[in-house]
């Protein structure tokens, strides 16, 4: 491929990624809302907790993330030696744009009898003060450790935390965070879509609102969709969730249909996660040639960080990483 770039014409930048991560000794990790020709390079592509789990057992000298900054920070948290590079800095989340450290500590201390079990959609910060991390694959599993006296602080995400206490009928004080990609999702156009395909089943990410969900015939993170994308019987199924996992339902099922439901009217690109999609082959050449832009958390800050997500790993460990909040 060569490249468009003033800088890179001329340049086979397949080749050159391929030469630098032999040469730099680097795992490429991707998640599923990645472009599919980076999810097509990288040596492992999964979900938030899947991708925790290989940062931390890496024994790769670099980590090049393709995901967002939330990701790779967690990655340098738990694999401090390594040198973890993200090919756009900009690549952030709305959910961690919506609550401030400095708003989040101030709501902790007004609720000292709580503790905060936190969605790993957040910033390093907020981890550091955080008790417990959860992914939407290990939330339900880790939920179900907590004394059901103990109250509950939930953040960033409103929608994941409202279906997990709808769903356990557990209290939680909910922080008003959403992801802009899954609350653009529209009840009218899902309910045109399921019309228009009398019988396929839709599967549903829980950071989607409750007009969403409601319809759902599964509710799952990335992996979890996946997994039942693998296990329905049927040919056809209905995806409300960032469209690029798509990619590998039909690597590994190419005789199913998969039809990802659209954001707002339909006429709109917003069901694409925009932070994701800053991450391309370029960019992440430029990253292995330069080892940079690099993630760096300073030694005080990642302890703290490391502390709610190690109680993550433990406490999902029952749990599969194949992404299952189960069956609504
Ligand atoms: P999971 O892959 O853990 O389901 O997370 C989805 C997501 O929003 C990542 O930003
Ligand atoms: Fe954040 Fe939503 Fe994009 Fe995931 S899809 S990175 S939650 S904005």
């Amino acid at each position: 491929m060569t490249a468009q770039h003033p800088s890179l014409v001329g340049i086979d930048i397949r080749a050159e990624i391929e030469r630098l991560r032999r040469e730099k000794n680097v795992v490429i990790l991707a998640h599923y809302y990645q472009k599919p020709e980076l999810q097509d390079l990288a040596d492992f592509v999964g979900d938030s907790l899947e991708l925790s789990r290989k940062a931390a057992e890496t024994d790769a000298e670099v980590i090049a993330f393709c995901g967002v900054k939330f990701m790779a920070e967690v990655a340098k948290i738990l694999s401090p030696e390594k040198t973890v590079i993200l090919p756009d800095m900009n690549a952030g989340c709305s959910l961690e744009d919506a609550c401030p450290p400095a708003r989040f500590k101030a709501f902790r201390e007004a609720h000292p009898d709580h503790i905060a079990l936190t969605y790993i959609n957040c910033s390093t910060e907020v981890k550091a003060l955080s008790d417990i991390i959860v992914t939407s694959s290990s939330a339900e599993t880790i939920l179900q450790q907590i004394p059901k006296d103990q109250k509950i602080i939930f953040g960033p995400d409103r929608h994941l935390g409202g279906y997990l206490s709808r769903k356990f009928n557990r209290e939680m004080l909910l922080w008003p965070g959403v992801c802009i990609v899954h609350e653009a999702f529209s009840e009218t156009e899902l309910l045109k879509l399921k019309a228009q395909h009398p019988g396929a089943p839709i599967a549903a990410h829980p950071e989607c609102p409750p007009t969403i969900v409601d319809h759902a015939d599964y509710v799952g993170s990335t992996s979890g969709i996946l997994n039942y994308a693998k296990a329905m019987t049927g040919d056809t199924l209905i995806v409300a969730t960032e469209p690029h996992i798509i990619h590998q339902m039909q690597l590994a099922m190419p005789d199913k249909t998969f039809i990802g439901a659209p954001g707002g009217d339909g006429n709109c690109n917003c069901n694409i996660c925009p932070y994701m999609a800053l991450n391309t082959l370029e960019k992440l050449y430029i990253s292995l040639r330069d080892l940079s832009p690099r993630i760096e958390i300073e030694e005080g800050l990642r302890l703290k960080a490391k502390h709610s997500l190690d109680r993550m790993l433990e406490m999902a460990s029952g749990s599969v990483g194949k992404g299952d909040l189960g069956a609504k």
